[in-house]
């Protein structure tokens, strides 16, 4: 198995250049074969995620060439299949767009339920709900979600929490359905108006996306498109926090300034001085930063996918700082590791308490999860010595040559397999 092994303590400083985001990416992937013409997306992410829900698109039928690392061309005309395979969702939730993408296009779906998974329970009730309301009839059968409809109408939907799957889901079969809808608490997720962005280019008429109540009118049917992928708003703030956590300095290039305010905000508020450009944003950290409360919220709060790597960095900050975790049940997975590196972490519910401490050491750890794994490895950047991170492969899913990039930015970081590369990276890094 893969893992990393770093050694810590150079402080980041150069340039990076951002990819797609990969959650609009899943999304618009799997829309674009809601139509029977050729469509191009280009910024796709080279992650394992995106080649994963390329691979289940393409085993249902659908014609999926690889232009380039980045690009790709679908066609959905050849689909011959509307159920999709366990092992597909198993290996990424978000493969239930298919749901509501062939829902839209066919009027049937069969989709397994996803169980829970490492950040915990996580229900789709949303998003069927929002199928009943468009006039499908959705059951389980031997764990799958089964979806059909005589004709799909337009419903005016009422969410009863801010869900972007629910919200997405929804919005690619109400495109398709007869009649108008309204999504009345959606989501308001950059990926959301992506993925809107992206529907409206292959015809559909879809206004409100960016703000709480969405209204989609349904057209008969979608068409070709070329299309790029926003930039990923989660990899940007990764190496925001890791430029904090390292004391570093770094400016972070393809971006959309807008759409990091939230991490901006509290890198500004804990002693980081952030500057703002038109398609960029640069981090300088000089001294030790300051403590913080932050909570976790629904776009444009604070993202839940940068609780961990804000863990990181307050757990190297002077003073006490409270993490509150309001999205996801289990996302605190990551303080044990962190802890066994010498941070100060108290996990009461759904709150972390941070008591800051001066230096982290390196030590043997495992990712739990995408966002826990990166923020692990931002740890392992700002520690003293050796720090060898197990599982990556969940990192892998979601960050586009993870490694690369913050060795172009002077970390020693090196991605290995054997248990001997260590001792051959330990001998050279002294
Ligand atoms: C998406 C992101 C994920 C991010 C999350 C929150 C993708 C592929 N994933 O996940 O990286 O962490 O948004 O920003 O885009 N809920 C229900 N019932 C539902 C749907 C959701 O109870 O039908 C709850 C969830 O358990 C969670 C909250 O609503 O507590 C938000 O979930 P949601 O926004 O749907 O997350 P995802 O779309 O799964």
């Amino acid at each position: 198995m893969d893992k990393y092994v770093i050694k810590g303590g150079n402080p980041l400083v150069g340039e990076v250049e951002i990819g797609g985001a990969k959650n609009a990416a899943l999304a618009i992937l799997t829309a674009a074969i809601m139509t029977d013409e050729p469509v191009t997306v280009d910024n796709i992410p080279d992650v394992s995620d995106i080649n994963v829900l390329l691979e289940a698109i393409s085993v249902i039928g659908a014609t999926v060439e690889r232009i380039d690392r980045h690009t790709a061309r679908i066609n959905g005309v050849t689909i011959g299949s509307v159920s999709v395979d366990y092992a597909y969702i198993k290996k990424i939730r978000a493969s239930y767009y298919l749901l509501g993408a062939l829902l839209g296009k066919y009027k049937r779906a069969e989709v397994p339920l996803p169980g829970g998974c490492n950040i915990g329970s996580r229900p789709i009730d949303q998003h069927l709900k929002g199928f009943r309301a468009l006039g499908a009839t959705v059951e389980i059968k031997n764990g799958n979600i089964v979806t059909s409809a005589e004709r799909l109408h337009g419903a005016h939907i009422f969410m009863d929490m801010v869900s972007v799957g629910a919200t997405i889901n929804i919005m690619m079969a109400a495109a398709l359905a007869e009649g108008n809808t309204i999504i009345e608490n959606a989501a308001r997720e950059p990926h959301v108006v992506d993925v809107a962005n992206f529907l409206n280019c292959m015809g559909a008429n879809i206004k409100g996306a960016g703000t709480d109540v969405i209204r989609i009118r349904g057209v008969q049917q979608l068409h070709r498109t070329s299309y790029t992928i926003v930039p990923d708003m989660i990899e940007a703030g990764t190496y925001m926090f890791a430029a904090a956590a390292t004391k570093g300095d770094v400016l972070i290039k393809e971006i959309i300034p807008k759409h990091l305010e939230a991490m901006t905000a509290k890198l500004q508020e804990i002693g980081c001085e952030v500057e703002e450009f038109d398609d960029a944003i640069r981090v300088c950290a000089k001294t030790r930063l300051g403590k913080t409360q932050v909570k976790t919220l629904p776009y444009p709060g604070f993202p839940t996918d940068m609780q961990p790597q804000m863990s990181v960095v307050l757990s190297l900050a002077n003073g006490t700082s409270i993490v509150t975790e309001s999205i996801f049940e289990n996302r605190f997975k990551y303080a044990d590791e962190l802890m066994r590196m010498g941070a100060n972490v108290k996990i009461e519910g759904n709150t972390a308490i941070i008591d800051g401490v001066s230096q982290l050491t390196g030590a043997r750890i495992s990712a739990p999860d995408l966002r826990a794994g990166a923020a692990l490895v931002i740890a392992g950047l700002a520690a003293e010595g050796i720090t060898v991170v197990d599982d990556i492969v969940y990192i892998q899913r979601g960050y586009e040559d993870f490694a690369g990039k913050l060795r172009n930015l002077g970390a020693e970081i090196e991605q290995v397999r054997e248990e001997r590369e260590i001792m051959k990276f330990r001998l050279r890094v002294g």
